[in-house]
């Protein structure tokens, strides 16, 4: 655990079952340009959306050990499947630790929508959370929002280790976006970190479609927002200028996640491949 002479200098863990949590971690860096970071990317055991739960728990709770072991002041599961199946595990075994987890942005999409449909795009065991349906429940109450539930199936897959830009990327794209659109949804949440990574072509889809506008939903910001003021009521913002950093460890290819680095962040950080538990084994590498 973090001593008190040096909480404040302690870094911040974030970690997702890949590259997805660079979507969050980009905007961590914007709103705490003061903090040292600490990335872990579970590639080796990606997507976790196929996993069994128990095995989804098994790598969050080593994934947060190893980074706990490291010092962190705070942990961020940047990752909606891995908090769905996890964070309340996790935050039961560290209960002093700010600890800030993913969900699909149901809210903001109820608050964007005109026509009061709302696409969600997430992984299966994310859409069947029931906290997640809990939530979707009550907002429907609320405010009459109609939700269209999309399981995007082998999505993270794609975007992890397939080419950028891939005509495969693209043809799954619209196999689960174009028939939200023909449903009338003028608003897509985001609910899986890996999605806001490929933004450029869910928007080029969304233009053959149609000519309305239509708003993606992408809870990094919120989550960045939610550790900031966890950190400030903890009194544990880093509050000197020009000393943050950022380390990447990956259960996969270093290669792999440095060039994601390079090609999401224009960043070039130390990277640290590293086997953390056995359960499964697949040899990958990521090629965002
Ligand atoms: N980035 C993860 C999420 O937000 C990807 C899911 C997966 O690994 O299947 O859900």
């Amino acid at each position: 655990m973090v001593s008190p002479a040096n909480k404040l200098d302690a870094p911040i863990g974030i970690f997702d079952s890949g590259v997805g949590g660079l979507s969050v971690l980009r905007h961590i860096q914007a709103q705490l340009p003061n903090e040292h970071l600490l990335y872990f990317a579970d590639s080796g055991f990606a997507p976790y959306g196929d996993k069994p739960v128990d095995v989804v728990i098994e790598r969050v709770l080593g994934i947060g050990a190893f980074l706990v072991a490291r010092g962190v002041k705070a942990l961020v599961v940047a990752c909606n499947t891995a908090t769905v199946a996890a964070v309340r595990i996790l935050r039961e075994r560290y209960p002093d630790m700010p600890i800030v987890g993913v969900e699909p942005g149901l809210k903001p999409g109820a608050a964007s929508t005109r026509n009061g449909t709302v696409g969600v795009l997430a992984t299966e065991r994310t859409l069947a959370g029931e906290k997640f349906l809990l939530l979707r429940d009550q907002i429907v109450a609320a405010t009459g929002t109609r939700f269209l539930l999309q399981p995007c199936v082998g999505l993270a897959d794609q975007i992890e280790f397939g080419e950028p830009g891939a005509p495969a990327l693209d043809a799954m794209l619209e196999r689960y976006i174009a028939p939200l659109l023909a449903q009338g949804a003028d608003t897509l949440v985001l609910g899986c970190t890996h999605y806001p990574l490929v933004q450029a072509s869910i928007e080029g889809v969304i233009r053959r479609h149609t000519d309305a506008q239509v708003t993606l939903i992408d809870t990094g910001d919120a989550v960045a927002r939610q550790l900031t003021r966890l950190l400030e009521a903890a009194g544990l913002l880093h509050d000197r200028d020009g000393e943050a950093s950022l380390t990447g460890f990956t259960s996969a290819s270093g290669t792999a996640l440095s060039a994601a680095f390079a090609s999401l962040l224009g960043q070039n950080p130390p990277v640290h491949e590293l086997a953390i538990g056995a359960t499964l084994s697949k040899p990958t590498g990521a090629h965002i």
